[in-house]
């Protein structure tokens, strides 16, 4: 299949918007650009067009999909039970980088939610998402559009590379503004659970709904038979071809460790302003204590390190204190399959 990669800004004639839409109709994968990251989008009422993303993605089939809205209202059709405290999380933070998990109404078909009687809303900000699922009319469910355990794509090359000859069109939106997928908020537990940080961050939910809970998932490893709350938990993610550990501790011990351990291909992933003293090549992600420039940069550095063939990649760890790092935190330890050394 030949993919053919379109740009379109937000004030573009109705025909890009057209062509894109028509794919969609047809029940084909379109990649398009949200404010969080490039999505793999199909129809969401259509079991074809979900296969089609399975697929293209090579995901496994219990890995429910986010469907996303135009507009609040939307939401009806897609969940059984729209409670309170969803119409208040979606007057603050949509359309933006929340998603709501909600008991699923009959017309979302099981394949979208891996089987599960919940489903996953978002109403994406970025202007050209917003403005194909009107210009289609109907819900769009899409996954992240990196290969399944590859970084999620923020640039369109980065959903092109993966997805050539996979998908019939990508859509180049400019760079995601946010960099890492959104909040996904569980509200069909009778206390609202945090199952997986973004940019909406645990205290800004906090102080919408009082009181949140966080997944044990959200920062740790799962335990053999464990049964998790979100199926995306369970499998490897975010991983670059280089192999990644993130170093817990100060600058200087940062430097020593990785120092001593020098071999050929091996980076060292630091804050903007560090990288005196190492002897390995460095790519730096954010200022530290800037979790918005962090997650921005996260996933592109981690390319870019497969771009640069590195083999080992020592990362500098965010603050764990902090509870707004939570997002970059979760990418990090998956990425690096829970590597961590305390310096
Ligand atoms: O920012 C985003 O959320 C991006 C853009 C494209 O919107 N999408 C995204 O989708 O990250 P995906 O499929 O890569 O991640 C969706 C996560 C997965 O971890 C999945 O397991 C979880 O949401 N999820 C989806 N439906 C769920 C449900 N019904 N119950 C629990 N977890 C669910
Ligand atoms: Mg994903």
């Amino acid at each position: 299949m030949e993919t053919i990669l379109v740009k379109i800004t937000p004030e573009d004639s109705g025909s890009a918007y057209k062509d894109a839409a028509q794919l969609l109709k047809e029940n084909q994968v379109v990649g398009i650009p949200t404010e969080t990251v490039y999505g793999l989008g199909g129809n969401a009422f259509s079991e074809e067009a979900v296969k089609r993303i399975f697929e293209a993605k090579g995901r496994p089939q219990d890995n429910p999909l986010i469907v996303h809205i135009s507009e609040f209202d939307e939401i009806y059709e897609l969940v059984s039970q729209v409670p309170d405290t969803a119409r208040l999380l979606a007057e603050k933070f949509w359309p933006g980088p929340l998603t709501m998990i909600l008991p699923k109404s009959d017309k979302v078909p099981l394949c979208v939610t891996g089987g599960l009687g919940t489903v996953a809303v978002r109403c994406p900000s970025h202007p050209v998402a917003n403005r194909l699922i009107k210009e289609t009319g109907l819900p769009i469910a899409a996954p992240s559009a990196n290969l399944s355990g590859k970084p999620s794509p923020t640039r369109a090359s980065h959903v092109y590379s993966d997805m050539n000859g996979r998908i019939p069109m990508v859509i180049d939106g400019g760079d995601c503004a946010e960099g890492v997928e959104s909040t996904v908020i569980t509200l069909a537990t009778p206390v609202p659970k945090l199952l997986r940080p973004g940019n909406i961050t645990i205290s800004q939910l906090r102080q919408a709904l009082g009181q949140v809970d966080v997944d044990d998932a959200v920062l740790n490893p799962l335990k053999s038979g464990e049964r998790v709350s979100s199926p995306g938990m369970k499998y490897k993610h975010y991983s670059p071809d280089a192999d990644i550990v993130v170093l817990c501790g100060e600058y200087k011990a940062f430097c020593d460790y990785v120092n001593q351990r020098k071999s050929d291909d091996t980076y060292a992933m630091v804050f903007d302003g560090e990288g005196d003293g190492l002897a390995v090549p460095c790519i730096t992600y954010g200022t530290s204590g800037n979790y918005k420039e962090l997650s921005h940069a996260l996933f592109d550095s981690l390319r870019l390190l497969d771009e640069k063939g590195a083999r080992v990649c020592f990362v500098r760890c965010p603050d764990r204190s902090n509870d707004d790092n939570l997002a970059v935190l979760n990418r990090l330890l998956r990425a690096a399959s829970f590597k961590v050394v305390e310096l």
